[in-house]
């Protein structure tokens, strides 16, 4: 039996997050420069079933059957197992390796689980098709995140940016032109169960305003997707930092962040956002082609820890 691997993207939210989580759109796109790899390597001498996990990045080297049962990997090759419900399974190790930063808004956790559902049914012989691979990933994302809005799962499952609003079929998007992105790493982290439970409470303290500014979001959302596909990049740059200020609002930004958006801004960026959960993780610009090692460097001189950049290229039809 061959080793066989799946990659799997990070992915970035570039408008929507927060108001996503009640009901308003939001765009991701994958992050193709990171990704997460699961590899399977048969075990002929072992018994059948025994099933060996191997996670380096978080010195994780354990039978699948000590772990617990509500282990991010156990409970994504336990969901895939039931799916799949294979006649026979044989003796494998997997080794799980990712180049996404962890807890920075990327989708490391999403990624992981997508890249190990689709090796092992493909394993097994029923290579599981993408909605299935995403919804089994939403399922694995539930257990850790509480209320996640299911965007990290499908952008990642899709690798196409997508248009998310929860409960709703996707949309993917096909932009006419391509755009660069600037991300970085403002090195503060904080869970994103955390900022979703802080803006729950404001919510739950004052419907009224926090829903207008969720609206406001998912109008700010809903123009960004129009100016996306038609490559207006004065007026997506714009729509970034609008919805900058109403994260403002939902006290999600911080001092790091502010900075390093301030900064990008400056350096030419047509506009600039933070990007995920908030108060700390990444912050997001939309860059000139001509700017964006000049970009790049001015966030690494204010502070920032890491930065990556993108290129959303054209989506066809296939
Ligand atoms: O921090 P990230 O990139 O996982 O994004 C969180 C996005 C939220 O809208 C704040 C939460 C969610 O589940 O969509």
């Amino acid at each position: 039996m061959p080793v066989v691997y799946k990659k799997a993207p990070g992915k970035i939210i570039l408008f929507g997050e927060h108001a996503v989580v009640y009901g308003k759109p939001a765009i991701a796109i994958p992050v193709k420069n990171v990704s997460a790899t699961a590899r399977i390597i048969p075990d002929i001498s072992s018994k059948p079933g025994h099933i060996h996990i191997q996670a380096q990045d978080i010195q994780l080297d354990s039978d699948y059957s000590d772990l617990a049962e509500d282990h991010p990997l156990s409970a994504a090759i336990r969901l895939t197992l039931q799916k799949v419900s294979p006649v026979h399974i044989p003796s494998f190790t997997v080794q799980i390796s990712s180049t996404i930063p962890i807890s920075a808004g990327l989708g490391s956790g999403a990624a992981v689980s997508i890249a190990l559902i689709r090796v092992l049914s493909s394993f097994l012989g029923s290579p599981l098709p993408t909605e299935e691979v995403s919804n089994l990933a939403y399922e694995v994302e539930k257990i850790h995140h509480g209320t996640p809005s299911g965007i990290d799962n499908t952008v990642i499952a899709y690798e196409k940016p997508v248009y998310f609003r929860r409960g709703k079929p996707i949309q993917i998007l096909k932009v006419k032109s391509p755009t660069c992105w600037v991300i970085a790493d403002s090195g503060e982290k904080t869970p994103t169960y955390e900022t979703v439970s802080a803006v729950r409470e404001k919510h739950i303290a004052n419907p009224e305003k926090y829903n207008a500014i969720f609206q406001d979001i998912g109008d700010i959302t809903r123009r960004a997707k129009t100016a996306l596909i038609q490559g207006e990049f004065t007026a997506l740059g714009q729509l970034m930092n609008e919805n900058q200020s109403l994260l403002e609002k939902l006290d999600v930004s911080s001092p790091m962040l502010n900075t390093l958006i301030a900064s990008a801004r400056s350096a030419g960026a047509s506009g600039a956002k933070l990007s995920g959960g908030g108060r700390g993780g990444n912050m997001i610009a939309l860059v000139p082609i001509s700017k964006v090692h000049h970009v790049e460097q001015t966030l690494k001189d204010a502070g920032a820890k890491h930065v990556i950049s993108t290129t959303l290229t054209e989506v066809h039809d296939r």
